[in-house]
């Protein structure tokens, strides 16, 4: 497939800011388009010279950045041919960033896993496994524990909720990979929250959907913006629960007042994280039209591959019928085990939420300490700072931090059009000490950036 010049354009935006040579901002910014699958495998860009035309600068800039990530390996070239993008082979070199165990990786935002409470749920599911045998295994709707815990969990937090209105995933990702499948025609738009969580935007730019970016800022969500952008759209998703990046939580009177006219997805992945307050109520509580979206990867563990979609059973049936395409079901004894965890209420239990309150505070301490200039507002839940650095650096502190021991996200993997260069989102899931030598390495590499050294790394990937 050849991408245009003027595509290639809009998707990387405000490449010019920042600091370093304009071709390595280039080539930064592909790169990360190439690894949130923007810019597809086997995709044929634009020549030097028509996309030196579309971005406004010199061929000598676009020939460099071309050939940088020829060498590592993200763009194949022929003579006479296009460049093609393709991803680099796992030598030790061109390993993506976090996967060497000295790095410490702070692009994942999620926890480990709670052990003895894991085990014990473990063991139990074993020993109900056996009645499953009968049966043949696969279900698209999830087994009936699991469906009956996830309805009382709603129900407990405020939301009755009847087991048929449950489908259990493999996990939210996998949610809303099929939801997106079944309701989305290409070309059609779908209303996102800007900033917002990747693989959503991934999600949906692979269901060739048009993404009509709202944004969230500092002081949350705007309905008019979010009613204006629904007009025009066939779908919105929203993160209105300690929202990833920016961990904020949508207001009571704006979950009032929200009634987009299109379908809306609520992602609330992170909905079990209230670390200062009250757990929000479930969004559906207000807008009992809104298809819901959980997990329990936040809450107890990411390894468990466990998720659900609360929505009326019409939709569940039209879900249940795209979803062979794909998959056949959820596997039974992970099953077993998460309706185990949700039915004992023990995880996050208030020690998990004390050791990421803890974490929290260690992280803003050393960033007070280390990077004074970053500003980086303490979200009332979520794992994660949205931090906002003076400088549009980004994607060079990115592509430099592993250098220095590190590997972050970039902000601009939670946007489009290349916004968000001055943000990086930092997940206090680590103990405290890895949390401040990790900010520690941070800062030496912003240090090497302001005088000019040049990054090698391949982006880590996010969750
Ligand atoms: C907002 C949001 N949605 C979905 C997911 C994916 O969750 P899961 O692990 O359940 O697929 C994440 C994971 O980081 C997330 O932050």
């Amino acid at each position: 497939m050849k991408i245009s010049s003027p595509t290639v354009a809009r998707m990387l935006g405000t490449w010019q800011e920042g600091p370093g040579p304009a071709h390595q901002r280039l080539s930064d910014r592909l790169r990360l388009l190439v690894l949130d699958g923007r810019l597809s495998l086997g995709a044929t860009l634009p020549s030097e010279r028509d996309l030196a035309t579309a971005l406004g600068t010199s061929r000598t800039t676009v020939g460099a950045a071309y050939r940088t990530l020829v060498e590592h390996g993200y763009l194949a070239t022929r003579e006479r041919a296009r460049a093609t993008v393709r991803l680099p082979r796992d030598t030790p070199a061109e390993r993506p960033a976090g996967t060497d165990p000295a790095t410490i990786d702070l692009s994942f935002a999620a926890p480990p896993a709670p052990v003895e409470i894991l085990h014990a749920a473990f063991a139990a599911a074993l020993e109900q496994l056996p009645r499953h045998f009968e049966r043949h295994g696969y279900d698209r709707y999830g087994i009936s524990e699991l469906r009956e815990a996830v309805a009382d969990r709603y129900g407990r937090r405020g939301l009755p909720t009847a087991a048929d209105h449950v489908m259990i995933t493999n996990g939210a990702q996998h949610a809303l990979g099929l939801l997106a499948r079944t309701l989305l025609s290409p070309g059609d738009k779908v209303v996102i929250d800007h900033p917002t969580y990747p693989h959503a935007i991934r999600t949906f730019t692979q269901a060739r959907a048009r993404l009509l970016p709202v944004a969230v800022g500092a002081s949350g969500w705007d309905v008019g913006q979010l009613h204006t952008a629904g007009r025009a759209a066939q779908l919105a998703y929203l993160i209105p629960d300690f929202h990833n990046p920016t961990g904020l939580c949508m207001s009571t009177d704006v979950r009032r007042r929200l009634r987009p006219a299109c379908p809306t997805i609520v992602d609330e992945t992170m909905a079990d994280l209230a670390l200062d307050g009250a757990a929000p109520e479930p969004f559906a509580v207000h807008m009992p039209t809104a298809v819901s979206v959980g997990s329990v990867s936040k809450s107890i563990w990411g390894g468990l591959r466990i998720g659900w979609i609360r929505a009326v059973p019409a939709l569940l049936e039209r879900l249940a019928q795209a979803r062979p395409a794909t998959d056949l079901g959820t596997p039974v004894v992970e099953q077993l085990a998460a309706a185990v965890l949700l039915n004992e209420r023990r995880s996050p239990g208030p020690d998990t939420l004390e050791q990421l309150r803890s974490q929290r505070h260690a992280l803003g301490q050393a960033l007070t300490e280390y990077l004074p200039d970053v500003r980086a507002p303490r979200p009332a839940g979520g794992v994660a700072l949205w931090a906002m650095f003076p400088e549009p650096v980004s994607s060079r502190l990115a592509a430099i931090a592993p250098d220095y021991g590190v590997a972050v996200a970039a902000g601009p993997r939670f946007g489009i059009g290349g916004a968000f260069e001055r943000h990086i989102r930092l997940p206090y899931t680590l103990p405290p000490g890895r949390l401040t030598e990790a900010v520690r390495r941070l800062a030496r590499a912003q240090q090497a950036l302001a005088r000019g050294a040049a990054g090698t790394h391949t982006p880590a990937p996010v969750a």
